[in-house]
Order: C-alpha cells, then sequence, then structure tokens
C-alpha cells in the first residue's frame, strides 16, 4: 500500500551511471554521476549534477567543458573507482592506466572504453542546493555504433549494460536478457 514516507527520504532507482570527465590546463580527471538527463534536443543539449565539493566542479567551471561518457558492464569497476575516491587523494585517470581519446573541440578527456560519450560546452549553470545543475551544448558525439539498433536504442546483444543497484552492485542487463529467453 502506498504511504507517506518519513520526511527526507531518498529513495535510489536502478540506472546507468554516467563518468564525468573534465580537464583544465593539463590537469584532469573523472567522476560518476547518477544526476544527469538530457534537457534539449534542438539545440542538443545535456545537464548534471555535479556538488560545490568535488574536484570535478572546480575542473568544469574553469574550463567550461565536460564530458559524459558512459562504460559497458566490463568497466563497472571504473564507475566505483571514479564515484569513490577524490583527484584530490589520487589520480584515478593514471592509476588505473585508462585509454583516453582527446575531445576534438576542447581537449577534455573522453574514456576510450565508453560505448557513448558526449563532448559538452558549459552552456548554464544552475545553483540547486548542494549540487550546481551544469547545462552543456553537446558539441560533439563518440559511440560504438555497434551497441545501437537502427533506431538509436542500446543492442543489448551486443552491449552489456550496467544498471546500479546501488552500493557497488551492478546488474548486467544483458545477462537479464539471456535468462529471460532462455
Ligand atoms: C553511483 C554514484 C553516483 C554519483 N553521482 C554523483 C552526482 O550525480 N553528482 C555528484 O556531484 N557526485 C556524485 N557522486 C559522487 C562523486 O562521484 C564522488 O564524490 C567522486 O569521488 C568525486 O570525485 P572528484 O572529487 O575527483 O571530482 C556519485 C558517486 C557514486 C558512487
Amino acid at each position: 500500500m502506498l504511504q507517506i514516507a518519513k520526511e527526507g527520504t531518498s529513495c535510489y532507482l536502478p540506472n546507468l551511471v554516467a563518468v564525468v570527465t573534465s580537464q583544465y590546463e593539463g590537469e584532469e580527471n573523472m567522476m560518476a554521476a547518477s544526476w544527469y538527463s538530457q534537457v534539449s534536443a534542438h539545440p542538443l543539449r545535456f545537464g548534471v549534477a555535479i556538488s560545490k565539493e568535488r574536484y570535478t566542479y572546480s575542473l568544469v567551471k574553469q574550463s567550461g567543458a565536460f564530458a559524459i561518457n558512459f562504460l559497458p558492464y566490463s568497466h563497472s569497476h571504473w564507475i566505483k573507482i571514479s564515484g569513490t575516491i577524490s583527484k584530490r587523494d589520487q589520480d584515478k585517470l593514471t592509476s588505473q592506466s585508462i585509454d583516453l581519446i582527446s575531445g576534438e573541440k576542447t581537449g577534455v578527456p573522453i574514456l576510450a572504453q565508453s560505448f557513448l560519450a558526449y563532448e559538452c560546452r558549459v552552456h548554464q549553470m544552475i545553483p540547486c542546493g548542494d549540487h550546481d545543475w551544469f547545462v552543456g551544448d553537446i558539441i560533439t558525439t563518440y559511440w560504438q555504433p555497434d551497441c545501437f539498433n537502427e533506431y538509436g536504442s542500446v543492442n543489448l546483444n551486443h552491449l552489456h549494460y550496467p544498471l546500479h543497484l546501488g552500493g557497488f552492485h551492478f546488474l548486467n542487463l544483458k545477462q537479464v536478457n539471456q535468462l529471460k529467453s532462455d
């Protein structure tokens, strides 16, 4: 039965966690982000909530650019690392020997193992509370075409899609798909 929850209750719905990459004056970083959305189709724009406490926050604010990367299930451990360690304590990108591509318009690092990545230039910053909402113009899209079907939906026959269940648990959507058809 639907009930009123205690004030302040916040629930976690399984989603695909993004990795926000950034760089400023040669310093590069990555951070996990669950709070994101495409916010416009014409022009193409994408928003992500970044807390002022994140090292990423100052890099994005100073450079005016960021990238949104989506990784396959096989690289879920990078999502965990990027969301639990701050660059203040460890250089996550070099400690994991992550292959990077330099974003063609802004130089922001793109994770080469992503199945989809958006290079964005900051259009607007909206204060929201303990996070600011960064809206970026998507200026370049990178993808692995095999991971998508002709309608632009993910191709689960090819892509292992990591749904984050909370904590360090990820569901491999490919397996669910296989179980259903068995
Ligand atoms: C699954 C997951 C989702 C997260 N989502 C966000 C988010 O949307 N926005 C945010 O500011 N921090 C988010 N975080 C926290 C940051 O990823 C984390 O504090 C990170 O260590 C910051 O790195 P940095 O200080 O190097 O930028 C998330 C963490 C996890 C594990």
